[in-house]
């Protein structure tokens, strides 16, 4: 689960995709980055870890860390918050850039239409809830999707 600053979105994604694959009793390693390295080593943003909390999920120990190309070969799907998180992924991975392991998150509910889980950094608390609902249906459409299938 790769945004920018791995501190809003995709530590939320990591988190959500990561127990509801527990739940489901999948054995997956889900894990999270950001293009820009601004926060490197700190904790999920406080709006993140509380929304996530209410809905029942720790994120609290995770830490913020950078892409690297080599993601692109330990992972067997990378998701991106938005088309710029794509182009950055894309330009980082350079010669182990792999197309068909890398998609924006909401195609799993929208195929096709490149829709972006806003970056919430600059808003209020609500915006943290809309991409928390917005993540967490397309990691229900994930478990679907891949069920049966233990990465
Ligand atoms: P994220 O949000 O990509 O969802 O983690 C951001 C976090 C930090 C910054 C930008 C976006 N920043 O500019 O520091």
């Amino acid at each position: 689960m790769v945004c920018l600053g791995n501190i809003c979105r995709s530590p939320l994604a990591e988190g959500i995709l990561q127990y509801k694959a527990s739940a489901a009793g999948l054995l997956w390693k889900v894990d999270s980055a950001g293009t820009a390295g601004y926060h490197i080593g700190k904790p999920p943003h406080e709006l993140s870890q509380k929304v996530s909390k209410i809905n029942g999920i720790d994120i609290s120990s995770q830490q913020c860390r950078q892409f690297k190309k080599e993601d692109m070969l330990h992972y067997d799907k990378i998701y991106v918050m938005d088309s710029s998180n794509y182009l950055d992924v894309k330009r980082i991975s350079g010669d182990l850039w792999n197309e068909s392991k890398t998609d924006l998150l909401m195609n799993e509910c929208y195929p096709g239409r490149n829709m972006a889980v806003p970056d919430p950094w600059y808003g209020a608390e609500d915006g943290y809830h809309t991409v928390y609902k917005m993540i967490s249906e397309a990691c229900d459409v994930i478990i679907a999707r891949y069920g049966s299938i233990n990465m």
